[in-house]
């Protein structure tokens, strides 16, 4: 008897059989006409029938008779009778070069993004596929806004990630709140700024540029002074993190400024969600965006967004047709809104179960810890460095812990000290970017990657090299300063922790 036909004098019909296993009776039907149960089943009748069909018998029998391929076809075995003939219609197109499965070195990323990825995000981005509309998703797509909610510190129902980059979010939310002909105000004080700066352009909004010096912070009364001669301004946009620089600007009073003048705000979170506070509804932002490769420690390509109610009630309440297809949130809502889901585009499914579990990780820590986290190690990170002679670009209390931008020191050839770090060490920094391309180092220590044998392997890492191209450091006092940076917090914190107790 073969395994399928001893399954079914187990339990004594093929209905029997198909009730224990929760299965349809044809598939039982089918398993004892072509007499043979397949593989994957092998475990779970092992486990129904008590061991009377072993999982190795099942496994031997299916492999038997249909056993598992896992050479490619040669090169002569023509499976499907074509009417072309293979080599002379597709050769031109085969690449010159023989190409294998893509094995990505395994690199420590310390520059401004995207981060290394916790081994649990990972496990649960390669879980098997479901359909985008499958119930199991649609429920975890709740769950993956209510964790939204909670690193944006806010209420606000339309909170969701949009499938895309940190510049899709971006996008959103310009092609969104501005209307053609708008007065915006775009503060720039960095790369990102400028982006901004493009994307009022595009949406035909009517551009007014508060420009900064690269590595200072916005300037709240620059912004007063801007509205009070533009009273007409719908809207004030600007960068809270600015990662080419590594300047924080405070968010807070900004958006108070500009609200004061009855201007919606558009804020840039990319880099600061997740490493330092973004109170949503505490500072009343209006439109805010971030991107899932930075302190959220996710694959790239998702890009969370939150709208506030006032926001969702001036697009839907807009008379023209929003530029984008694919970014029109009145259409979006159709698939992330509360109720009855309908296909709007093909989310990135895996993406997002990344996503999921990138959140539950820091809901697990908790954010203040995660922000204090963030802080720990960025102040090791700067005694090790200022240890080492380099300055930080950006003045104390503007600094953004997990984006140190530090000044490369004169007469050092920064982009060979980047490619020695890569290849000795396999540790990414990051390079300046416009005008302080070759100027400046970007040390990101950002989500997972925000960890002390990172810091450690960075200073030690930096001091070698640095010494070895003959410059003046003198290696181990990187990390001693680290060291004892590290030691003093750990010591404050016990102080703490004992008065508290
Ligand atoms: C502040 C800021 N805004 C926007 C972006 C664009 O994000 P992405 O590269 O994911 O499109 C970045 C990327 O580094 C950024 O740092």
């Amino acid at each position: 008897m073969n395994c399928a036909e001893r399954l079914v004098a187990h339990f004594g019909t093929q209905a029997d059989v198909a009730r224990r296993l929760k299965l349809d009776r044809a598939v039982v039907s089918n398993w004892v006409k072509s007499g043979y149960v397949p593989a994957r089943w092998a475990m779970e009748i092992e486990a129904v029938t008590e061991g009377a069909v072993s999982a190795l018998e099942i496994l031997n029998e299916a492999n038997h008779r249909r056993p598992v391929r896992v050479k490619s076809r040669g090169e002569d075995e023509n499976l499907f009778e074509s009417v072309i003939s293979r080599s002379d219609t597709m050769n031109p197109f085969l690449p010159a070069k023989r190409i294998q499965s893509f094995h990505p070195p395994q690199r420590t990323l310390m520059g401004p993004g995207p981060t290394e990825i916790h081994p649990r995000v990972l496990t649960t981005m390669s879980q098997p596929a479901i359909g985008y509309l499958d119930p199991v998703f649609v429920e975890m797509m709740e769950e993956m806004k209510s964790l939204l909610r909670y690193v944006y510190q806010t209420k606000n129902p339309l909170t969701f990630p949009v499938s895309g980059p940190g510049s899709v979010g971006m996008e959103y939310c310009f092609v969104n709140l501005v209307v053609p002909g708008d007065k915006v105000i775009v503060m720039r004080n960095g790369v990102f700024g400028g982006r901004m700066l493009e994307n009022v352009e595009r949406c035909g909004g009517v551009p007014v540029v508060i420009d900064h010096e690269w590595g200072t912070p916005c300037d709240p009364q620059r912004l007063e002074d801007t509205l009070k001669a533009h009273p007409d301004t719908k809207v004030v946009a600007f960068v809270h993190a600015e990662t080419s620089t590594g300047c924080l600007s405070d968010a807070k009073t900004l958006v108070e400024v500009a609200h004061r003048y009855g201007a919606l705000t558009i804020v840039d979170a990319v880099t600061s969600l997740g490493g330092v506070p973004v109170l949503v509804d505490e500072w009343n932002i209006d439109a805010i965006y971030s991107g899932s490769q930075k302190c959220l420690s996710c694959t790239p390509g998702l890009s969370p967004v939150s709208f506030s109610e006032r926001v969702v009630d001036h697009v839907k309440g807009r008379k023209d047709k929003i530029q984008s297809w694919f970014m029109d949130m009145n259409l979006l809502l159709g698939y992330w809104g509360a109720t009855n889901r309908t296909y709007h585009h093909t989310a990135p499914t895996n993406s997002l179960f990344a996503l999921h579990e990138a959140l539950v990780l820091i809901r697990e820590e908790t954010l203040e810890a995660c922000w204090a986290r963030h802080r720990r190690h960025h102040l090791a990170l700067k005694a090790g460095l200022e240890a080492m002679g380099l300055k930080f670009l950006v003045k104390e209390g503007y600094q953004i812990p997990q984006m140190n931008a530090a000044m490369v020191p004169e007469g050092v050839n920064e982009a060979e000290v980047r490619k020695r770090l890569l290849n000795e060490f396999s540790l990414e920094i990051g390079a300046g970017l416009g005008p302080l391309a070759g100027k400046i180092w970007r040390f990101g220590t950002m989500g997972y990657s925000c960890r002390p044998d990172n810091v450690m392997l960075c200073l030690s890492a930096l001091g070698s090299v640095l010494q070895d191209m003959g410059h003046d450091v003198h290696v181990g006092d990187a990390e001693a300063a680290a060291h004892h940076a590290y030691a003093q917090m750990h010591s404050v914190a016990a102080q703490q922790k004992k008065r508290a107790a």
